[in-house]
């Protein structure tokens, strides 16, 4: 296995910024909520931005109350006003097709949803099909089932939903477009994906009856009232430094502060775990009813292990840095079962073999994942980030630990995640 070049010998603290899936849906419920709302912690990267803009030019009205500090005043749901121009979502599949569903339940609301050339390629049947059935209007502009799309908000009726695909954001979409229309609606799906949205109604004071983990009926009334948001540091962006400061040599223990720790998020520490990864939980906390720790990291020898299937959903953004510890591991990495990766910013099986490759592993690639032995040497090479955060912030790690220069096509994506990653990195 690769041999770290940098060792940790001293204590040394980190914060990483807000969770990015709750920072969305904080700007999604404040305009939900008549009245005053607080957020604090909020992402003040390019995604929840241009969610919070996008919100902000239907009415919402924003004010800044410090660093990643927002009051956030909403008229209501119902005296929310269609946009003047096309609400432009970046980069941000979450975004995108939460605030759809949204939209899609407020009668009257006319819109149009974008991105950028990334985010226009990915699939939006998996939202648009449900809403449709749910009597929403939405259309792909170009007919391709891609963004842009075309919202024209109804009145919606009570649903019921299985979905064959464990996506929070399928789930959440639907779920947004029932608090919108005020209707009920019942959602299984085939394994625990990430319940934030479901978190928020509740610390709202809604309603949810859970018939099983992964079955659940949401129902009116939705009088949702401002609030404040306490949001904590996201473990897909502590993700990275967790993967560095187990990969790193020396003897000290990394402490990640105020990173969330949903049961639905925290696949990465189990997994971590399995390949002998030495990570403890300490200053454990609830906040918004989300669970809160901090965590110290310890330089740890990892070896291969086996990633199950019910474990994917919970770590589905995190399997590209899992892959870069799996370079530093004893008998090297697998995942399978995981072709939703080809769903994301970019086709992430396609970005990690592609750039693997160029760096010299032997990389059997299938249609769900992909598995690589123990490597001995990696080679120096030009990173391809296909417009994609993680992918950019994965490498970087891996020349970092590695001590070989790799250089990069774009790292500008990192902002629409991390602001302040490569800084952390430089200081390591
Ligand atoms: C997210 C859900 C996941 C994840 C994305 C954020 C969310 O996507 O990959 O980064 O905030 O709901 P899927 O639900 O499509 O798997």
């Amino acid at each position: 296995m690769l041999r770290p070049q940098i060792k940790l010998n001293a204590k040394k603290e980190i914060y990483v910024p807000g969770d990015k899936s709750i920072s969305h849906r904080s700007v999604l419920f404040c305009a939900l909520s008549q009245g005053k709302s607080e957020i604090h912690g909020f992402l003040e990267g390019e995604d929840p931005l241009h969610t919070l803009h996008c919100f902000e030019s239907m009415g919402l009205s924003v004010s800044s109350l410090g660093k990643g500090s927002y009051a956030v005043v909403s008229p209501g749901k119902h005296n929310l006003k269609s946009p003047k121009g096309v609400l432009d979502f970046g980069n941000a599949g979450t975004g995108i097709r939460l605030s759809a569903g949204l939209l899609a339940g407020l009668p009257g609301i006319e819109a149009t949803l974008t991105g950028d050339a990334s985010l226009c390629k990915r699939p939006m049947a998996r939202i648009m099909n449900p809403l449709k059935e749910m009597g929403a209007e939405i259309r792909s502009i170009d007919g391709n089932d891609r963004a842009p799309l075309h919202i024209q908000g109804k009145q919606l009726k009570d649903y019921s939903y299985e979905s064959t695909i464990a996506s929070a954001q399928i789930k959440s979409a639907l779920v947004l477009a029932a608090l919108a229309s005020g209707i009920s609606i019942e959602y299984k799906e085939s394994e625990v994906s990430r319940d934030h949205t479901e978190n928020m109604i509740r610390f709202l004071g809604g309603n949810i009856i859970h018939h099983s983990p992964v079955h659940f009926t949401v129902k009116p009334p939705y009088q949702f009232e401002g609030t404040k948001y306490v949001i904590p540091g996201d473990i897909s962006s502590a993700a990275f430094y967790i993967v560095f400061g187990l990969c790193a040599g020396g003897s000290e223990p990394l402490l990640v502060k105020n990173i969330g720790l949903n049961p639905s998020r925290i696949g990465i520490l189990t997994v971590l775990h399995n390949m002998g990864g030495k990570i403890e939980i300490v200053a454990k906390r609830v906040e918004c009813g989300e669970e809160i720790g901090d965590l110290l990291v310890y330089p740890s020898q990892l070896k291969r292990t086996v990633i199950t299937e019910d474990l994917i959903p919970s770590i589905i953004d995190e399997i590209p840095i899992l892959t870069i510890a799996g370079l530093f591991s004893e008998g090297g990495f697998q995942i399978s079962h995981a072709e939703e990766l080809r769903a994301k910013e970019s086709d992430r099986i396609q970005s990690m073999v592609s750039n693997l490759e160029k760096l010299g592993v032997k990389v059997n690639e299938t249609k769900d994942g992909y598995e690589f032995g123990e490597i001995q040497t990696i080679q120096s090479t030009k990173i391809e980030t296909y417009m994609d955060h993680r992918i950019a912030m994965s490498f970087a790690i891996l020349s970092k630990l590695s001590g070989v220069a790799l250089s990069f096509d774009d790292t500008s994506w990192v902002d629409t995640s991390f602001p302040g990653f490569f800084e952390i990195l430089e200081s390591m």
